[in-house]
Parts: structure tokens; sequence; C-alpha cells
């Protein structure tokens, strides 16, 4: 789930709604990409830097799509 939430969204998230585009093709059909107005986590302490995004319930900071890829490959691995 991609925040897409205002401060997420303008410290760099904007990019991360289009990340079911950068996904393999054979990847595509094994992977659910949902947006969130917000996903609560950027008002608690100690929880890191925006953009966050969740992925199977674990929460990636700063996340990129490069390092959702990765993410996204150790879950479908898992
Ligand atoms: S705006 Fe992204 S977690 Fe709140």
């Amino acid at each position: 789930m991609i925040c897409a939430g205002t401060h997420c969204y303008l410290m760099g998230g904007a990019e991360l709604q289009l990340f079911h585009e950068y996904l393999p093709v054979h990847l595509r059909d094994h992977v659910m990409v949902t947006g969130s107005p917000c996903l609560g986590v950027c008002d608690c302490e100690g929880s890191g830097k925006p953009p966050f995004v969740m992925v199977n319930g674990r929460t990636i900071e700063q996340a990129t799509i490069q390092s959702l890829l990765e993410v996204v490959k150790e879950e479908l691995e898992n």
C-alpha cells in the first residue's frame, strides 16, 4: 500500500504512485498495488522518513521504486 498523503507525496512518493508500471511483467499478476490517503505513520516518532509504503505489513521508509522492487521480490520469495 503506497501512501499518497501530502507529506509522503511531497517527499518522493509521487513517483511511487506509478510503481505497478515498474514491476516486471511476470510479477504484475502476483502483486496488488493500492494507495492510501495516509498510512498513519508520518506523525509517529521513530517511524522513519517518508515516503512510506506498507508491504505485507512491513513499513518501508524512504521508499523508492528500486527499494520497493527489492522488498516485493523478497516477499514473493518467502
Ligand atoms: S502522509 Fe504518508 S504516512 Fe501519513
